[in-house]
């Protein structure tokens, strides 16, 4: 097993070795910080698996500084036993009631208890840590404009939603300059991608997520919407990105992301990081072509073809490749093939409706369901296949 970091937090420099010294004998990495501000910075710098610290600081009330920890998306969670020398009643309400998992007052004699209750709550941790796996991650991604990616990233993730009322879903427009899921959906809110990256980091945490991002009813998902328009795009902190993205996979059981037709820095690791890559294709040569181009790309990269759901939409009309043509030239198995629809999926999204909602008989109706419940089943095996893929 790996190394578990503690924390020690004590103005005391003798008081801060001794215990470093013992923890270190049980097979401890040890950090250190000799005031609640350095405390504080190493603990969201380095993210130790639990913070040992004597609530009584000449920097920080006891108050502000476990309140400050538990604020903080990187340390919220993690476990704090304060290590007192005030062995008041007081003192042990005081900081089991701002923020601490337990309450000891330091003396040689504690030890054996102090080191029960490091043991009890890693183990606690570990269990919340494994019970909290991310959510499964969808990207959908195209080779070129115009083939249906945003129309089908929302519409199936609704069928994938819509057969599992338990578990949530949340949808993220990540295409830049300007999102279309929010007009395919009729979302007119505040709230998006540029105006969360905006937001201090320690602002926008699962339970933000959870209580303020829109959810739609019609399309049984919560919705990050997309940059409304190039002038908000300019403004995007890109850096915020990845982090954005691992909070939701706390957040929600699934998260469905549209990339549209991107390659960039930006959607790269999150390509690598997905259990699942819907890749749409539209019947014509120039953008299977161009398909072929872009899964060459990501091969070479290291992604494997188990991972990838390809899917052939008649976005265009009824001519074109067959879906035999365009598997040999791509070079990837066609998954599923969604009919022309004509004028139906437009009116669809003209009124804000999913397509099987607007048109229940349409031909596509199986086909999405099937898309839909194969999407998840990939993204469980290739999540089993591989556990310790990389957050992104
Ligand atoms: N199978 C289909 N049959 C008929 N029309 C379709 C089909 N698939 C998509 N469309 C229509 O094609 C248009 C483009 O779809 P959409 O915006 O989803 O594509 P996109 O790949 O996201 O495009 P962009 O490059 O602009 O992001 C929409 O009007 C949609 O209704
Ligand atoms: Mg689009």
């Amino acid at each position: 097993m790996e190394q578990k970091a503690i924390l020690i937090v004590d103005v005391d420099a003798s008081s801060r070795r001794y215990l470093a010294g013992i923890l270190r004998e049980k097979g401890y990495r040890v950090l250190q910080a000799a005031s609640g501000k350095e405390g504080l910075v190493v603990a969201w710098r380095d993210r130790p698996d639990l913070i040992l610290a004597e609530p009584i600081l000449p920097d920080l009330d006891v108050e502000t500084f476990i309140g400050k920890i538990r604020q903080h998306p990187r340390t919220a969670t993690t476990p704090c036993i304060a290590f007192s020398r005030d062995a008041g009643q007081e003192r042990r309400e005081q900081c089991l009631n701002s923020g601490y998992n337990e309450f000891l007052v330091k003396s040689p004699q504690a030890l054996p208890a102090l080191f029960e209750a490091i043991s009890r709550l890693l183990q606690a941790a570990a269990e919340e840590t494994q019970r909290l796996k991310n959510g499964l991650l969808v990207v959908f991604l195209s080779a070129k404009g115009g083939t249906g990616t945003s129309s089908l990233c929302a519409n199936l993730a609704t069928e994938i939603a819509r057969e599992r009322s338990e578990e949530s879903i949340v949808v993220a427009d990540l295409v830049l300059p300007i999102g279309s899921i929010a007009p395919i959906v009729g979302y007119e809110g505040e709230v998006n991608l540029v105006t969360v990256a905006e937001m201090p980091a320690e602002q926008t945490t699962v339970s933000y997520f959870r209580n303020s991002l829109p959810s739609l009813p019609t399309w049984y998902f919560y919705l990050l919407a997309g940059s409304p328009d190039p002038e908000q795009a300019n403004r995007l902190q890109v850096g915020r990105i990845e982090e954005i993205v691992r909070t939701l996979r706390v957040a929600f059981d699934y998260v469905v992301i549209d990339l549209g037709r991107s390659l960039s820095r930006i959607s790269l690791p999150l390509i690598h990081a997905a259990d699942v890559i819907v890749l749409i294709l539209s019947t014509d040569l120039s953008t299977v072509t161009l398909t072929r181009t872009v899964w060459n790309f990501l091969e070479a990269r290291g992604i494997t073809g188990e991972r990838v759901y390809a899917i052939l939409n008649r976005a265009v009309g009824l001519e074109g490749l067959s879906r035999k043509e365009a598997e040999e030239i791509v070079g990837l198995p066609i998954r599923v093939t969604v009919p022309y629809l004509r004028e139906d999926f437009t009116l669809a999204n003209n009124h804000h409706q999913p397509l099987l909602h607007r048109f229940p008989q349409t031909t596509a109706a199986m086909v999405f369901r099937q898309a839909a419940g194969e999407i998840v089943e990939l993204g469980q095996r290739s999540r089993s296949a591989s556990p310790s893929v990389e957050v992104p």
